[in-house]
């Protein structure tokens, strides 16, 4: 042992001077001295000692080489920070790493702490180019420990998290303590195998975040997902498409997990991804039982029971708007939802329920059986039919409560709740809509009474309103500093009295008007047309929340004026107009060389990406086309109308809408034929505005031109014989690189595939743009067969409905 300790001295005198930073690895009789480093063979990775952020302790961790900022994935002893520059790390004699302080080479600040059947002098330290610092016995090659299995709050390509049942081993991620604190925080990110394994993000020990469940639906777009779940293992991992991609996934010291990707660009890292953010995100947000919305385009308040439930409270539920105690079962004492004629009813396109209670019946049965699994056990509350992987169909079934359940139009399974008779009755007679005769004589009776009661109530809520529209028109913009109440009279003097010469263009909610106020501010003044099946109190709320959108790439709201037949939106007025008026006009176009364009394209999907994740509300455009796109005096894109679908959200229903706004050429299949609309919606129109600013031609233009349907059906005919460049608009051919405009055509092809899933997200694409990072190879766009069909061929239902169209450009299409 005194041998050992006078070795450590000796060695960090002669060894410290004789240390080659470039090795890869320390043997028995080396040691690393603070100031040294080991650099894995690819130089990806160091390790050695640091100093988080203004701290003056010393860890020992490993960070990225190749990335600028020091960025630290690894810390040895988290907890036990050394003070001063006076760490040593060495193997000692049981085969072990060792990390001391200088002044105290008895106690280990932090050890590996494994027995080593080998010998001391065979083992072996090294760090991998995939961040993992491993001991291994040189003889046998065999691996003794390794740092991916104690990670500390990031998780690398290739590093698995999760339970080992053999060795009884855990990985899990713990945040650090602050940004200067890397000590063992208080968020975790773990998997918990209990019935369908799932991750959480735990806060102690309570859950604050769940990931979804077993990932059957993985699609990768750079983060390569990957789930294991057999009897001697449970685990997620991810690789990366791009190997030359620097990209990490850690859970950070406020508890947000993120995927974040260094640009070498801008010198800085990325954020791609980050959860929990929207609030449907926090676990259990509405309750047991409850349901919850991230868009609650048609109502007030995010949370809803499920079918067959009650909020708990009604009080806390709609008036504190507090759904924390969640829902009960109607007539929990009258019928019993047991052998009573019970049944189940559909929740399409949901995060499925916290599954710990739930359980695989099988992974290969039809829906029916699935049902009849869960009708025959009483205690079963609902079940699933998932696809897995396409290749089949599991049953998964839950005992008890449901929990954190949300509506996920894009990755969201359909679950059936267990519902007693009369819930079911009911549900069938919304459905019908028919009543028995005998019941006609009271509904008269009582609709009678009620017609009175309402016009009485409107009558009255009509005085009140108008008496407190006065009272507005005195407050001004007081109350709400971010935005202003204009008065009719100012509008209509700004506008000349909505002179015809003021007219700037007809979008898609009403006609827009130039106006000059009387302070000299020019202003677009955009009538909404009457029918938002809004009343004024709405409208005034919807206002407010989107003029809380700002962004750089968002027309930026003025006010609003609720006077008067129509209610009116004031924008700040862009000089510019609309991307369309320059990029299909034959002297304009040429303004716009390739630079402007590629910054359009940029600015326009941050803008979306804005939209879609990063404000609180999300919001799915559903009428983005080039005519909405405006440009400042300096050329910047700012999308218009935005929020507005929120406005006239009519007779929607939670992911189908009867009323289709949006302009041919621009709307997705799905969107056209089902109504259904999500952000994957908006991700097709961003392609084909993409693809519009490249080739400068309108995609239903090409109606005319026999062979090729339309301009996406050309490009992609194009693309595939790789002469894609042959679509380029002529005026850019001489001011922009070949193989950027390329790539561009690629990332719109991606945009416009037929298969939602296929198709990426915003910020998949926002990172597209801006990195290097190679791409997947588009499949077949949707729409590549001639326009008319869209409309003939339709394999529609007859109840489904059917929209007439005489125009290519419409910009409303009413279905009935
Ligand atoms: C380590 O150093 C000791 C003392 O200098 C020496 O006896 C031993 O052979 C060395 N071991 C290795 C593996 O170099
Ligand atoms: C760290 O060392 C400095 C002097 O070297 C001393 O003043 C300080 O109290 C020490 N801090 C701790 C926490 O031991
Ligand atoms: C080392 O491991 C043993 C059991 O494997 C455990 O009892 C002991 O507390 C550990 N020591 C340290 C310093 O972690
Ligand atoms: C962790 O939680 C404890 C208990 O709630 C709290 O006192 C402490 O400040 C938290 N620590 C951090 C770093 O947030
Ligand atoms: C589990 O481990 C045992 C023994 O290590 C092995 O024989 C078996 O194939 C493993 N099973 C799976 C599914 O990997
Ligand atoms: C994703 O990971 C899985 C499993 O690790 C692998 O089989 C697959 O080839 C990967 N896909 C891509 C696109 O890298
Ligand atoms: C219902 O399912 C639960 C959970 O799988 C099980 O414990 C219980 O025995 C089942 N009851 C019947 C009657 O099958």
């Amino acid at each position: 042992m005194d041998f050992r300790k006078l070795f450590l001295h000796s060695s960090l005198l002669v060894l410290h001077f004789a240390f080659s930073s470039s090795k890869d690895t320390i043997t028995i009789n080396q040691t690393i001295h603070d100031g040294d480093f080991l650099i894995s063979r690819e130089n990806n990775f160091a390790l050695g000692f640091f100093s988080p952020g203004s701290s003056r302790f010393r860890y020992l961790g490993i960070w990225f080489r190749k990335v600028r900022e020091q960025t630290v994935v690894w810390v040895a002893n988290r907890d036990d920070p050394i003070n001063g520059s006076s760490g040593v790390l060495s193997i000692d004699q049981y085969g072990n790493l060792v990390l001391h302080s200088y002044h105290n080479l008895k106690v280990p600040v932090w050890s590996t702490n494994v027995s080593v059947e080998a010998t001391d002098t065979c083992v072996v330290a090294q760090l991998l180019d995939t961040g993992n610092l491993v001991l291994f016995d040189d003889r046998s090659k065999s691996t003794v420990w390794e740092s991916f299995d104690h990670p500390t709050d990031t998780m690398l390509p290739g590093m698995k998290l999760g339970l080992d049942r053999r060795t009884g081993m855990n990985r899990f991620l713990i945040s650090w303590r602050s940004a200067a604190d890397p000590g063992t925080g208080n968020f975790s990110l773990q998997i918990n195998p209990k019935g369908s394994p799932q991750v959480f993000i735990y806060w102690g020990t309570k859950y604050i975040w769940r990931g979804f469940p077993w990932p059957w639906k993985y699609y990768a777009y750079i983060f390569n997902a990957s789930f294991v779940n057999n009897q001697n293992e449970t685990y997620a991992a991810y690789s990366v498409s791009d190997a030359s991609a620097i990209l990490r996934l850690m859970l950070d010291y406020s508890g947000l997990l993120k995927k974040i990707i260094w640009q070498e660009k801008d010198g800085k890292w990325n954020e791609f991804q980050s959860t929990p953010r929207s609030p449907c995100d926090p676990y259990g947000h509405c309750g047991t039982y409850g349901i919850c919305d991230p868009e609650f385009l048609s109502r007030r308040f995010e949370c809803d029971c499920l079918p067959g439930y009650e909020p708990k409270s009604p009080r806390d539920w709609h008036i504190l708007k507090d759904a924390s105690g969640g829902c009960v079962r109607k007539r929990l004492e009258s019928t019993s939802l047991c052998g009573h004629g019970e049944g189940f009813v559909k929740v399409a396109n949901v995060k499925v329920p916290d599954t710990s209670a739930a359980v695989w019946v099988s992974m290969n049965m039809s829906p029916r059986d699935c049902e009849r699994n869960c009708r025959r056990n009483c205690s079963c509350s609902a079940y699933a039919s998932i696809d897995i992987a396409g290749k089949e169909t599991g049953c998964l079934t839950w005992y008890g409560k449901l929990m954190d359940t949300a509506h996920d139009r894009e990755e969201g399974n359909d679950i059936y709740v267990r519902v007693d008779a009369v819930e079911l009755a009911e549900i069938a007679e919304k459905w019908n809509g028919f009543l028995k005769r005998k019941d006609m004589l009271a509904i008269l009776v009582i609709s009678v009474v009620s017609a009175w009661f309402v016009i009485i109530l409107f009558t009255y809520l009509w005085l009140k309103k108008k008496k407190k529209r006065v009272e507005n028109q005195v407050e001004g913009s007081m109350s709400h500093p971010e935005i202003a109440f204009f008065n009719l009279s100012t509008i209509l003097a700004a506008t000349n009295s909505f002179s015809p010469a003021n007219k700037l263009g007809q979008g898609g909610f009403g006609v827009v008007y130039k106006g000059k106020l009387s302070n000299g501010k020019e202003v677009a003044v955009k009538r909404l047309s009457k029918d938002s099946g809004q009343g004024i109190d709405e409208f005034k709320n919807e206002v407010l929340l989107i003029a809380k959108l700002q962004h750089q790439n968002l027309v930026k709201l003025l006010g609003c004026c609720i006077q008067g037949e129509e209610p009116m939106l004031v924008y700040e007025y862009m000089p510019n107009k609309s991307l369309d008026s320059f990029l299909f006009n034959e002297t304009r176009r040429s303004i716009l060389d390739w630079r402007k364009r590629f910054d359009i394209i940029v600015g326009i999907a941050r803008g979306i990406l804005y939209i879609h994740q990063d404000s609180r509300l999300k919001i799915i455009h559903r009428d983005l086309k080039t005519s909405n796109i405006l440009l400042d005096e300096e050329m910047n894109p700012k999308i218009s109308d935005f929020g507005l679908a929120r406005i006239f959200k009519g007779d929607q229903t939670h992911e189908k809408t009867n009323r289709i706004v949006g302009t041919f050429g621009y709307m997705s299949p799905e969107y056209v034929v089902f109504g259904k609309f999500s952000t994957k919606s908006d991700v097709f129109s961003f392609g084909i505005i993409l693809l519009e600013i490249i080739t400068g031609k309108r995609n239903n233009s090409f109606y005319q031109e026999d062979f090729y349907p339309s301009m996406i059906g050309k490009i992609w005919h194009l693309w595939r014989e790789e002469r894609a460049w042959e679509m380029v608009d002529s005026s850019l051919k001489h001011s922009c690189s070949p193989d950027e405009v390329l790539r561009c055509i690629q990332i719109g092809l991606l945009c416009v595939q037929e298969d939602i899933m296929e198709r990426p997200t915003m910020s998949a694409v926002v990172l597209m743009l801006n990195s290097e990072i190679s791409l997947p190879s588009p499949k077949q766009p949707a729409f590549t067969f001639r326009k008319s069909s869209i409309i003939s061929s339709s394999s529609l239902e007859p109840k489904e409905r059917f929209c007439s169209v005489d125009e290519e450009t419409i910009t409303e299409v009413v279905c009935r």
